[in-house]
């Protein structure tokens, strides 16, 4: 099978990928690196990489119009919510323009693609109250991030339902995992975290800023239930036209978070307490059976995750516990 995946050296897209080629397909990358990298990708001949960006209808033009894809996964985006209260220009055309494009342009040169997947996000359903959220729940995509991906998802559908081109979303809740950039301030809390236990080596951990009090929870997933989640998706029949909730129905706290891995390393991160972000939202957690009738079933639940990203990192000298 041939694979497009946009943002394809990022952490989701590079995991992605990187499973794919194993399993003996073929992989085109587009991705700008501007928080991918192209170390995350595995040598191979059946990888190709573009460096460019997804919203450039020239270079993406040549490439849908040239080559002939099974299944076009459309995972790049400036990811984080804070980013796009900062720059709601900006992360507009990356996160909606791009997604509209993207379909134009299957819509006249794909004809025998069998599913584009589009990744939304459980920032669309905006604060949940505790409450796992279902995929027909009320909407309140409370910051452009959201915005963008609730229309770049309803778009996707849509274009199911009006031209047949054959779509689905899905809509992560936090993915975490090895291969996560933590090298900006809006990335994932997870990997911002962990980066700060590196400094075990010199003895302690960095000290870890903390927007609020830590009593925001949210829906943690690992990479590889997301991977299995996406390929559920591209693969089932039922999916078209569909969105799905990506997540483990389960919930933690930060605070619950950082306990467990000071438990693992048997060591106590300071804390530095600031106030919570505008745009941010208390409480996330997914109601996955719908996900779960076309065969998705997660395998990591936090502590089992983190542990095994705690044990990546070892392997990599990136941090070391007691
Ligand atoms: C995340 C994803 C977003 C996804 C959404 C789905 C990232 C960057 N964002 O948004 O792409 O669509 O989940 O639910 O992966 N925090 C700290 N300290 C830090 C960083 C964050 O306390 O250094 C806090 C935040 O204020 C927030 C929580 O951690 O309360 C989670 O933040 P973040 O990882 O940015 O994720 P979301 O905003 O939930």
């Amino acid at each position: 099978m041939k694979y497009l995946i946009t943002g394809g050296a990022g952490f989701i897209g590079s995991t992605l990928a990187n499973h794919l080629i194993t399993s003996g397909n073929q992989v085109v990358i587009v991705d700008n690196l501007s928080m991918g990298k192209v170390t995350n990708l595995n040598n191979n001949n059946n990888l190709k990489f573009v460096e460019g960006s997804v919203s450039n209808r020239k270079l993406m033009e040549s490439i849908i119009k040239n080559e002939k894809f099974d299944y076009i996964f459309h995972l790049a985006a400036i990811a984080s919510v804070a980013d796009s209260v900062e720059r709601p220009v900006e992360t507009h055309i990356v996160n909606f323009d791009s997604t509209l494009l993207l379909l134009e342009l299957i819509k006249m040169y794909q004809k025998n693609l069998k599913k584009f997947v589009f990744s939304s996000s459980a920032a669309v359903y905006g604060d949940g109250k505790n409450d796992a959220i279902k995929e027909d729940d009320v909407i309140n995509p409370m910051t452009p991030y959201a915005i963008d991906k609730f229309a770049s998802e309803r778009y996707a559908l849509s274009y199911f339902n009006l031209y047949d081109v054959p779509t689905a979303a899905v809509r992560f809740f936090n993915v975490y995992g090895p291969m996560q950039n933590p090298n900006s301030p809006y990335s994932g809390v997870l990997s911002i975290l962990l980066e700060k236990y590196s400094y075990l080596s010199n003895g302690r951990p960095e000290s870890f800023t903390l927007f609020g009090d830590g009593t925001q929870t949210r829906d943690f997933v690992y990479i590889e239930d997301v991977i299995s989640a996406l390929l559920c998706v591209a693969e089932s029949d039922y999916s078209l036209g569909k969105v799905y909730n990506v997540g483990t129905g389960k919930t933690s706290s930060l605070n619950e978070i950082i306990s467990i891995i000071n438990g693992y390393l048997n060591v106590e991160i300071p804390v530095n307490y600031e106030p919570i972000r505008s745009g941010d939202i208390q409480h996330s957690l997914a109601d996955i059976s719908l996900i779960k009738n076309i065969g998705f079933s997660p395998k990591y639940d936090v502590h089992k995750g983190l542990k095994k990203y705690l044990d990546f990192l070892n392997n990599k000298h990136l941090i070391s516990g007691n």
